[in-house]
């Protein structure tokens, strides 16, 4: 078992025996706000996002940040603030990232399944790129923009058919993946977006995967992009800008991912050998990362309710769950946890615990054989917790999601408050 003073985030210390987030004590963040609340450490955020500025300092580029790693409405703010773009996947998301003062010209649009509705909308915004994904929602972007005489500016989504060496539900980059078009339809497609009216083709766009520890998969899809980027050129499509999508991995166990800047440096090498090996510009870049600006900017507060000692195993029941923090139960993904006070002086013997939440689900487990001393009402901090957890949490069981709070150098800030029963049941109707 790790060291919990080897934490994953610098904002992360030990005082006094508590556990202190960008300097605000998080035992008292459990006691003011209660439990499961996220914490969401501003520094680290800003500091992450900073890296990704640092990288691409000396270029031509967009660090859009996709919002579904978290979506909180200050965060995006920040972000925003910062001069970060968004990469967004709904309307809803659309919606959020104009609330924050995103410049609609730096917001890009993934996904493959847009409604009519969304794609509209978007028109109506101006975005700066359509991320299309299918040779059918070309033509669907193409008409809306014939019908609300607008232009639609547009990057395909291709699918390099690379490994990206990630659990098999957040690769996105091989073929079996439903995700872009395949290399040898890309030119055909792109000839045929060249004829459709209203549409402006601007870019390229890969995005390869998730949690990518390894700069290889990166460079392997680059080289295929830049391969299609010439055939391009060869039929008279001139590509603007090249959007390498996000992906990279962070620390959640022992991991050693390389950093931003090791992976764009490398990246942008690599283009610029091909643009002075063809005589061509260097495209303008984009990038897209969620989980490695924030993901180790937040931690998950709970509180033990109960130890159960069974005869083969001993379990914590914590008042998280897997509505709270879905990653371990949809991937098994591993969270470190530390206690938040922690004298050193604990009564009890450290036992291997299983910390599972209250939900009526085998897979509501949120760590398993951990080496800790607990008792009922102990604060656990479940770290890494800052990507995909409160943007993939649900109201399974009816429980109502988790509270979040904004911490930076010693303040704190209740953004967004705990949902009520109310809430949940609001918009539910009993009679005909
Ligand atoms: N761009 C596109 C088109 C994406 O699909 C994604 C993530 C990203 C950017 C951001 O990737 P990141 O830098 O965060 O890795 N729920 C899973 C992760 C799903 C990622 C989906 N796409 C998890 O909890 O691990």
């Amino acid at each position: 078992m790790k060291s919990s003073q080897n934490f994953v985030s610098k904002q992360l210390s030990r005082q006094n025996n508590t556990l202190f987030f960008d300097g605000v004590n998080l035992q008292e963040i459990a006691e003011n706000f209660g439990t499961p609340v996220y914490v969401y450490s501003a520094n680290h955020i800003a500091q992450s996002f900073k890296q990704y500025q640092n990288a691409v300092a000396n270029h031509q580029a967009t660090i859009c940040y996709a919002v579904k790693a978290n979506s909180n409405l200050a965060i995006l703010q920040m972000l925003s603030a910062m001069g970060s773009g968004f990469d967004i996947v709904s309307a809803g998301e659309l919606i959020r990232v104009l609330e924050a003062g995103a410049d609609p010209a730096k917001i890009v649009f993934s996904g493959v399944g847009k409604s009519s509705a969304e794609i509209k909308l978007a028109l109506q915004h101006n975005i700066g790129c359509f991320n299309v994904e299918s040779a059918a929602e070309l033509e669907r972007i193409s008409k809306i923009a014939q019908k609300t005489n607008s232009t639609a500016h547009i990057s395909l989504r291709v699918n390099p058919d690379v490994d990206a060496q990630t659990h098999p539900y957040i690769s996105t980059g091989l073929k079996e993946n439903k995700f872009g078009v395949t290399m040898d339809q890309a030119l055909a497609i792109y000839l045929q977006a060249a004829q459709l009216p209203n549409l402006e083709i601007i870019g390229v766009d890969c995005h390869i995967g998730s949690q990518i520890t390894q700069t290889a998969p990166y460079v392997d899809a680059l080289n295929r992009v830049l391969g299609l980027i010439d055939q391009l050129h060869k039929h008279g499509i001139e590509i603007k800008h090249l959007d390498l999508g996000g992906g990279l991995g962070i620390r959640y166990q022992d991991e050693t991912p390389p950093s931003p800047e090791d992976v764009i440096s490398m990246l942008i090498h690599q283009i610029e050998l091909w643009a002075n090996a063809n005589q061509r510009p260097m495209p303008k870049l984009i990038f897209e990362p969620g989980r490695s600006i924030v993901g180790n900017a937040g931690v998950l507060l709970t509180r033990v309710e109960y130890l159960k000692y069974n005869e083969d195993k001993t379990f914590a029941i914590v008042d998280a769950a897997m509505n709270d923090l879905m990653r371990p139960a949809m991937y098994e993904s591993f969270h470190d946890m530390v206690k938040v006070y922690e004298d050193g002086q604990s009564s009890s013997n450290p036992n291997t615990f299983d910390i599972v939440g209250p939900i009526c689900e085998s897979g509501d487990w949120l760590g398993k054989n951990r080496q800790l001393h607990l008792e009922s009402g102990d604060i656990l901090a479940i770290l890494s917790a800052g990507a995909y957890g409160m943007t993939m949490a649900s109201n399974y069981n009816t429980r109502p999601r988790a509270a979040e709070v904004l911490v930076k150098e010693g303040s704190m800030r209740l953004v967004r408050k705990r949902e009520t029963l109310d809430d949940l049941l609001q918009a539910e109707r009993i009679s005909l």
